[in-house]
């Protein structure tokens, strides 16, 4: 049986991204085996100093995520639900590491069902080997001229590289 538009089932995997991270990337990829469409929705203006642009964060998750065909990335500016509720997401989803992340995100997702109570929050709880990675940290040791092999996707050290160790 073929999949209108209107029955594809949409996910919305908003974050800062900066940098996309390992954990990022399993999270998504957890996503992408749950729902039909997965967008990946990097937010624009945000209050902290990014080390990289917001094209160039979209720029990573595209090249990150080239294979896998329901995953789409876009920027995003303003309120996350309104933004959701225009792409026809059904679920926000977030990843939960620990308690800390939990105590961070439930403020968020009450605020979000309140501002559109037919978007779900999902929260994913990634692998073990990525569980400790973040890009605050990720950010910090690059800074500081530290190796993140193996914390960041390719395309991220790639443009990191590029930008330098003071960002963009
Ligand atoms: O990767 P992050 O920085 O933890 O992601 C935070 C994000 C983007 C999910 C959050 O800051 C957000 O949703 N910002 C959009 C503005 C908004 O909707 N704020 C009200 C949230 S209750």
């Amino acid at each position: 049986m073929t999949m209108t538009a209107a029955q594809a089932r949409t996910a919305v995997c908003p974050g800062s991204f900066d940098p996309l991270t390992n954990g990022h990337v399993d999270l998504v990829r957890r996503a992408a085996r749950l729902f039909d469409r997965v967008i990946v929705a990097v937010l624009v203006n945000d209050q902290k100093t990014p080390l990289l642009s917001p094209d160039d964060r979209a720029a990573i998750a595209r090249e990150t995520f080239a294979d896998l065909a329901a995953v789409e990335v876009e920027t995003f500016d303003g309120l996350l639900t309104a933004y959701a509720a225009r792409r026809g997401a059904v679920a926000i989803v977030r990843g939960l590491r620990s308690a800390a992340d939990f105590d961070y995100e439930w403020p968020m997702t009450a605020m979000n069902r309140r501002l559109q109570p037919d978007i779900e929050t999902i929260f994913l709880v990634p692998s073990p080997e990525v569980s400790a990675i973040s890009s605050r940290l990720v950010k910090e040791i690059w800074r500081l001229g530290g190796d993140i092999g193996g914390l960041v996707p390719p395309a991220a050290g790639t443009r990191m590289r590029a930008r330098g160790r003071a960002g963009r």
